[in-house]
């Protein structure tokens, strides 16, 4: 029997990818879908992110990025729930000449590593996004990059997971007899036997581990557009800060997010959501008449160095998938493929293998 601990969508998908393989999967979660899969704004942008020194982050995100087409078709397939995958690109703006020489460096970046990326004069960000300020300087397309929607990412996993038990429970501590794990605690008492154990719990599993995982705390806004506001996924620089918007093809414009060392305090702020919608009108003066519908915060799951923490660990029988930080949500389907092959006795790819939870470990144990 296999526990995964966690239903988002890195736990759902995982335990979708190990039953097609026809392995026994238990999901453990006391509100399956409910925690940062649920808020994510759902952008595919390995390149318009991408990080100084971050290059293989960069490649596990361009590897996942690329298996979403298939991903989504499969899961559309099984369940008919579209899951709104896009690829027209991802879009980065300058509001001022500062945020326009730190877009050109990125582009310098980009290109040096042989990337599809185009810079590009306010005019021409103007003429693939009309509703963008006139003053916007300059901007960066990415043309690979493009986005989701996550909460139909977690409708049709759910409806590929139909068949799979799923224990609405807290999960207290992974059981580990003879450095070997044995199960999972429920909040009840309950014991729940497993030969293998896959830790997916987001934010909440450095509670469950001595993993460096800890919750950086993002608001996120909700607006609708009654016409269409934005084509792609937007990322705008306004004076040194960064946001962005994502637009839904039904009107729904998710701007976000703060990025907030909060420990788990999830309320909204009015500050949070002051300097969101401020920047959102620096860049596009048109949000201000689009309905409101929703703000929420979540947790991300951060780790030391911004990147997953993926497959076996000095305990065994027990996986990591967890860490995913920003790029949960990206990572997706490429964390589903790896840990199911690791479930079923296979390696994990050679993609993947920098991030396993050796690099934390201390130098003289490696
Ligand atoms: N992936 C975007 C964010 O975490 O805000």
């Amino acid at each position: 029997m296999i526990v995964i601990i966690g239903a988002g969508v890195i736990g759902l998908g995982i335990a979708w990818r190990a039953s097609q393989r026809g392995l026994p999967v238990t999901l453990v979660d006391p509100a399956p879908g409910s925690g940062a899969s649920h808020v994510a704004a759902g952008m595919l942008t390995p390149v318009g992110e991408l990080q100084y020194g971050e290059e293989d982050h960069l490649r596990l995100g361009i590897d996942s990025r690329d298996r979403y087409p298939a991903f989504a078709a499969e899961l559309a397939e099984l369940t008919g729930v579209d899951v709104g995958h896009r690829a027209e690109g991802n879009l980065s703006v300058a509001y001022d000449g500062d945020d326009l020489a730190f877009l050109r460096e990125q582009h310098e970046f980009q290109s040096s590593l042989g990337l599809r990326t185009e810079l590009l004069t306010g005019r021409e960000c103007r003429r693939l996004e009309p509703m963008l300020a006139p003053s916007v300087r300059g901007g960066i397309l990415a043309p690979d990059d493009g986005s989701v929607d996550p909460r139909k990412v977690l409708r049709a996993l759910t409806a590929a997971c139909a068949g799979i038990p799923v224990v609405r429970q807290r999960a207290r501590e992974i059981l580990v007899e003879d450095g070997r794990a044995k199960g999972v605690l429920l909040e009840d008492g309950q014991t729940l036997g497993a030969d293998q154990v896959v830790l997916a719990a987001g934010s909440w599993s450095g509670g469950l581990s001595d993993l460096p995982v800890r919750p950086v705390k993002g608001q996120i806004i909700r607006l609708r557009s009654p016409y269409p506001f934005l084509t792609r996924a937007t990322r705008g620089l306004v004076q040194g800060f960064s946001m962005y918007l994502v637009p839904r093809p039904d009107g729904e414009l998710v701007i976000g997010a703060t990025q907030e060392e909060m420990g788990f305090d999830g309320r909204v702020t009015a500050g949070g959501l002051w300097e969101l919608l401020r920047d959102a009108r620096a860049l596009f003066p048109g949000v201000t008449e689009l309905e409101f519908t929703e703000v929420t915060a979540s947790f991300r799951p951060g780790s030391p160095d911004n990147a997953p923490i993926l497959g076996p660990s000095a305990v065994r029988g027990l996986l990591y998938a967890t860490g995913h930080y920003r790029n949960g949500v990206l990572l997706a389907p490429l964390t589903a493929d790896a840990l199911a092959d690791v479930l079923a006795g296979g390696d994990l790819p050679e993609v993947a293998r920098p991030f396993t939870a050796a690099r934390f470990a201390p130098l003289e144990s490696r």
